[in-house]
């Protein structure tokens, strides 16, 4: 049986340091009340297990949201949770900043239309590799104030903002017993990390916070992470890899996951971090197990740090996170596809979750345990068959052994259990999901050249498969090494770099004036010495120029500088040090704001020889057309040094091209055992980060003005433009495998009348949305070799293999084939287990037509 699925086209303490839509005027359900007990939270009256997916909606653009919230609800999400963060929305004190990308409401909206709720971590200090953790850098500038301690100048401040943002969610009617789609809050984040050191004034600081965030009104219970001494009424959650047996510090609250980390972050010549989908949902399925309510992905999209919002020391543009959906909004298979089986797995045991006070609890083996939850706890205390036919019965069966399948007896029936796996029993008898067995397809994406042009100069001869071409060549100009205009000042000593910059530009020029005497210089030959400068204390670069040119540079986090240098006698210009400082904040490209569409012309330009050999302390800029089509744009600046980019005004963020160590990479992942960010690292010996995301809705069709500001020197003649999107799907399943997970939503579980074992599993296979299956570049039913990219057919082969899949799947968005003999007409291989491998290539609607299909 083939079945078609056809859907419509178309963080300084700080350790890490109108596109309209439309959104109704609130009322997105009927108010409901959020109240919790031990074992959930109750929704309007219901306890209710909840899967939560994290975005961070700064780190998307608003044109962007919509399909992230989609893509998370067709994963199985329940709630949508984002921090709050404060330096964006109060970049300077008092002037309040909700527009675009910092729309929170607009966000918060969105995520209620969609029918899910919403988990709003304020904060204020959040962390999140966020610049700052999210403080915003004129906190410092208030006299006495300290940081996240029992003080009164920072007490009022962040009383100020958490009361800022909860009577916005109230005048907009964004709690739930307003009809909106808030349901929890967090105040504060893992100060139980920081809290020792603060003695005393810590401890006061915390019930501070707890009584300030309850008497805001906001009519929703609060959360404190990694707070054990959450007092009251405040619910101290868990943030970890894993939390499967975490207990709240009251019998009277529920365990609450809010940070599952289902990836890493990564510094600028760092690996890139994976954590592999099987171990990620052994973590969920154990949390769930074991006792657990609500869980978040940090993160279910990670996205972009845009412009200068990544924080520090060094962490990249990039925030991808291994998530779930990738930086560019696309599913990140099979991680995407292997929770949303497991969500659906998951919801399946809602009823008995919900109904049990507690599970019971089976040992199966010396590393194998079940635990099991009863609608009817009286029935499972008596064990008796009655309650079998009267209450629902879930089970989960933990295999924690990280080496060795297990075979386990479980109510009269064996189970295999794969190592390091869970599986789970909606029936407390047939198997609907097991953690390590992925059945969920896994896309190859591809950076297509040929959807896009290279930017070049217009004599540079382009490929005719380049369907837009640049419409003039790289031009730049250099920026002044020193100080350049009048707005410097002089003063006597140092200052500190954020004192003076506000945080307004990554660069402070400081120079002085040095004089060497004839008997300095007879001094140093005759002695056989240099001067040599000393700065005791540094971070993050630091560029060192004698009479504008440069001699040194330093980078790293708190590093002593020792830099020889080589004076002539008379005067010589030294930026950084001396008796009197001359300091100037920014550079002047910045200040005349040469990258924005309307301000550009203000520089001198000049044309830029192809030829040309790279400078420092350069700005260049190139106008480009937009690839075609609707798929996310990556812009390859692999080519340059480090810096900053824009695209039409709009800062991309920031780019340095540095490469990961060459080791510390597995050749193969394991999954199995304790995950830290170091056990799956990909990418070694290569650029951290090459591509940068360029929101579509950044761009126009034709002549987008790119500029870049390079430190170092680079080759703009090489940066290109490129569409991205997964355009090779692959599936492999055996006909053992479980029969797809909504079959079960027909089914009556009491009764059992439809029985589960009847049922065959299926191969899935979904495009992006816009993107049709154009060819099966293989299948094959029987007992394929080999893995993505790479299949061939084995001994055992039907021959209706690639008609029956393309039959089944060209055309489609996304297709459906059962995993059978009789799906493939006839059994070509008796007594053989047979598998399914499958490669899909899919493309554009827009690039192809789609009359033709
Ligand atoms: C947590 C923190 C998050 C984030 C995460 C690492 O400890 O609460 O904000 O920084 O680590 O990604």
């Amino acid at each position: 049986m083939v079945v078609f699925e056809n859907k419509a086209i178309p963080k300084l303490l700080l350790v890490c340091l109108f596109v309209q839509f439309s959104v109704s005027a609130a009322n997105f359900f009927q108010p409901f009340n959020v109240t919790y007990d031990h074992r959930a939270l109750i929704i309007d009256g219901k306890r209710r297990m909840l899967i939560s997916g994290g975005i961070h909606y700064p780190r998307a653009t608003p044109q962007m949201w919509p399909d992230l919230i989609a893509k998370s609800k067709e994963g199985g999400a329940d709630v949508i949770e984002s921090y709050t963060f404060w330096n964006g929305h109060e970049p300077v004190r008092g002037q309040y900043n909700f527009e675009g990308r910092f729309d929170l409401v607009k966000f918060v909206k969105l995520v209620g239309d969609n029918g899910l709720y919403f988990l709003l971590r304020i904060g204020p200090y959040v962390c999140a590799e966020w610049n700052f953790g999210g403080f915003p850098v004129w906190l410092r500038d208030i006299p006495g104030i300290e940081f996240r301690t029992d003080n009164e100048p920072f007490k009022r401040e962040m009383q100020r903002f958490v009361t800022k943002i909860v009577d916005l969610m109230l005048e907009e009617k964004l709690f739930s017993w307003q009809g909106g789609p808030i349901i929890l809050l967090q105040i504060e984040n893992e100060y139980g990390n920081m809290e020792g050191s603060y003695g005393q004034k810590g401890k006061e600081y915390v019930r501070w916070a707890a009584n300030m965030a309850l008497g805001l009104g906001a009519g929703v219970p609060w959360v404190m992470c990694k707070q054990t001494d959450a007092p009251g009424d405040i619910i101290d959650t868990c943030n970890n890899y894993y939390c499967d047996g975490y207990k709240p510090n009251s019998p009277n609250k529920p365990t609450i996951w809010t940070e599952n980390w289902d990836g890493w972050y990564t510094s600028w010549g760092g690996r890139l971090p994976h954590r592999p989908v099987e171990d990620l949902a052994f973590a969920v399925a154990r949390f769930f197990q074991r006792g657990g309510s609500l869980m978040n992905y940090y993160m279910y999209f990670g996205g972009t740090n845009f412009g200068r919002t990544s924080g520090g020391p060094f962490y990249i543009t990039s925030y991808d996170y291994d998530a779930p959906i990738d930086e560019y909004g696309l599913r990140s298979e099979p991680k995407w596809g292997h929770l949303k089986d497991l969500h659906a797995a998951i919801k399946l045991c809602e009823r008995a979750l919900v109904a049990a006070d507690s599970p019971q609890y089976m040992k199966l083996g010396p590393r194998q345990e079940a635990h099991v939850y009863w609608e009817n706890t009286q029935s499972a205390v008596l064990n008796t068959t009655l309650s079998e036919s009267q209450s629902a019965c879930s089970a989960f069966l933990a295999n924690i052994d990280e080496h060795n399948t297990a075979t386990v007896i479980f109510r009269g029936k064996s189970y295999s259990l794969p190592p390091w796996s869970v599986s789970i029993l909606p029936d407390c008898s047939n198997v609907a999901f097991n953690t390590a067995k992925v059945g969920a397809q896994t896309s190859v994406k591809l950076v297509e050249n040929a959807l896009s042009p290279k930017i070049s100069a217009p004599e540079l001869v382009m490929t005719k498969n380049e369907v837009s071409s640049i419409s003039e060549s790289w031009m730049s100009v250099e920026e002044p090494i020193g100080i350049w205009s009048e707005s410097n000042f002089t003063v006597q000593g140092l200052l500190e770099h954020l004192k003076v910059t506000k945080d307004e530009s990554d660069y402070l020029w400081h120079m002085t004036r040095i004089y060497v005497s004839d008997d300095d210089v007879a001094f140093w030959e005759e002695n056989k010495v240099s001067p040599t400068l000393v700065i005791d204390s540094m971070r993050d670069v630091l560029r060192i120029f004698i009479n504008g040119e440069l001699i040194g540079s330093v980078s790293g986090h708190w590093v002593k500088v020792l830099q020889p240098v080589q004076f002539q006698q008379g005067y010589s210009d030294l930026m950084l040090l001396s008796q009197t400082v001359g300091l100037q904040v920014g550079l002047k490209g910045e200040f005349q704001k040469i990258f924005t569409i309307e301000e550009n012309e203000k520089a001198g330009w000049t044309n830029l020889k192809l030829d040309a050999t790279p400078s420092t302390f350069t700005w260049y800029k190139a106008y480009f057309d937009s690839p075609d089509g609707s798929e996310p744009i990556a812009i390859d600046l692999g080519s340059m040094g480090k810096g900053q980019a824009w695209v039409n005004g709009h800062h991309i963020g920031r780019y340095w091209n540095l490469t990961a160590p060459k080791d510390g990479c597995p050749d193969s992942c394991d999954y199995r055992g304790a995950y830290g960010s170091n056990k799956c690292m990909t990418n070694c010996g290569k650029p951290t980060q090459t591509w940068y995301h360029v929101p579509r809705s950044w761009l126009q069709a034709s002549n987008n003005l790119l500029v870049i500001f390079e430190e170092i020197g680079g080759n703009p003649f090489e940066i290109s433009v490129k569409s991205r999107v997964p355009r090779i799907l692959c599936a492999q399943m055996s006909e053992s495998y479980y029969p797809p997970l909504r079959e079960w939503l027909h089914l009556d579980l009491i009764d059992g009348k439809v029985s589960i074992s009847d049922m065959k599993p299926q191969i899935h296979l979904q495009c992006e949305d816009g993107h049709i299956i154009s060819s099966i570049e293989f299948a094959s039913y029987g007992t394929p070799h080999g893995s993505c990219q790479n299949f061939s057919n084995g001994n055992c082969h039907s021959p209706n293999s690639l008609s029956v899949v393309s039959e089944a799947c060209v055309g489609r968005n996304s297709c459906s084939v059962e995993v059978s003999n009789a799906g493939f007409g006839s059994d070509p291989c008796r007594g053989v287990l047979k598998t399914l491998a499958v490669e899909a290539r899919c493309v554009s609607t827009s690039t192809i037509g789609v009359s033709q299909f």
